[in-house]
């Protein structure tokens, strides 16, 4: 074909849905920032939401005991049975509520399970309610289904983080297919009551929608052994759906491994869209879960006490600065916090880099109203945080 009549044809398009998607800010500046420090430039990454722990040696020796045992095959799509069994196990102690096990799937990562939900909930032109600001990712595995979403937002008023649920609940119409609910909530730190939990399951039940919880910092909580979560007060049948991951409480971000647990029926469909997905989680990883579950709750108490170390460093420092606006986290391991005069969030953490050395994820990366805000995740040795303070103080003026 000539070269001219090549040029005359149309690209083949891309879904429109998968094209809109938005590139990630908190990347963005990431990006920037990781583009001068390969020039030699000093600064501390806090842009990410993992922790600078690596994942503790029983549960790496787990998975190498596995692999030097050859178990490099497929597996059941919802999870190989031993994982389902502890994950059961460790739920039904947890939250004092018997969770079964044919609850439970499997997942290749908290992401994979809200794709996974969205995959097998959403139709084009369906919606779903969301409290922000959220992870944005929440709001795109929606938009990739041709869904759309609706915020709900949560404000930072007399210093906490609320959520007006009448003002939620007036955003329900006829093509609403959930209410989704990250708590604790990444990036505000935000922790729904067992009242408001309540309140939303009623709802939900009254109008015939789907619960969908993000329950991922279940763990990193810093007043009790978890946060209340909507498996504790639905019945089994109840049209809720919990997610949940490996990556935070036991330090396991680079794993990718999740679960989710939902009513009974669903579990089916789930193994069969997981088909289509990553088939199943490598049997390695599962072996390093079970590890996690059987053995980690020592490390996970240790962990909340490091972050907790984090959280009050941080809260203390920026509490006491003029310009700054934040809420004491109640869990979840960032600090939100609004800057006086900063109406770019993405411009004004490029500054920050630059001027401080520090950095941070920018408000507007996040779905639902995060302009005007930063994020600082905490969960880093204290000295680490304790000099990027120094420099964001200083920059801040
Ligand atoms: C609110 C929320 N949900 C889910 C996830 C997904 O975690 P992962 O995919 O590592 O399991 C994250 C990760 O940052 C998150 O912040």
């Amino acid at each position: 074909m000539p070269d001219n009549a090549r040029s005359a044809l149309q690209e083949p398009p891309v879904r429109r849905q998968v094209h809109d998607i938005p590139s990630s800010l908190i990347r963005d500046v990431a990006n920037y920032g990781m583009g001068l420090r390969h020039d030699g430039a000093e600064i501390t990454p806090l842009w990410f939401g993992e922790s600078d722990l690596a994942t503790p040696g029983f549960i790496r020796d787990a998975a190498k005991a596995s692999l030097e045992e050859g178990e490099t095959f497929y597996s059941q799509n919802l999870g190989i049975p031993p994982l389902r069994a502890a994950l059961a196990k460790y739920l039904t102690e947890l939250y004092g509520v018997a969770i079964a096990e044919q609850r439970v799937s499997v997942t290749s990562s908290g992401m994979s399970a809200i794709m996974l939900i969205m995959e097998t909930l959403i139709d084009p032109g369906d919606n779903v309610v969301i409290a922000g600001p959220v992870w944005p990712n929440c709001r795109d595995a929606v938009n990739i289904m041709g869904g759309e979403t609706r915020f709900a937002n949560v404000a930072l008023e007399d210093d906490r983080w609320q959520l007006d649920l009448d003002r939620m609940f007036a955003l329900v119409d006829d093509r609403t297919r959930a209410i989704f609910v990250n708590s604790p909530n990444n990036p505000t730190g935000w922790m729904m009551t067992v009242e408001e939990q309540r309140a939303v399951l009623d709802f939900c039940r009254a109008r015939g929608l789907w619960v969908i919880a993000d329950e991922v910092y279940d763990r990193i909580v810093y007043d009790r052994p978890h946060a209340p979560t909507f498996l504790q007060i639905a019945e089994p049948d109840d049209a809720v759906i919990a997610i949940n991951s490996f990556s935070k409480s036991w330090c396991m971000t680079g794993w990718r491994l999740g679960w989710l647990v939902g009513p009974p029926r669903l579990s089916q469909e789930f193994g069969k869209i997981i088909e289509f997905n990553w088939s199943c989680a490598p049997v390695f990883v599962q072996r390093a879960g079970v590890a996690a579950l059987q053995g980690g709750e020592e490390f996970v108490a240790w962990a909340r006490d490091y972050y907790r170390q984090g959280r009050d460093l941080v809260h203390q420092r920026l509490a006491g600065n003029a310009r700054v606006r934040i809420a004491r986290p109640e869990a979840a391991f960032y600090a939100f916090f609004g800057v006086e005069g900063m109406t770019d969030s993405v411009a004004f953490a490029k500054q920050l880099i630059d001027r401080g050395g520090v950095g941070l994820a920018p408000g507007a990366a996040f779905a639902g109203g995060g302009e005007g805000f930063l994020r600082l995740c905490f969960a880093s040795a204290p000295e680490t945080l304790s000099a990027a303070l120094d420099r964001l103080e200083e920059a801040l003026g």
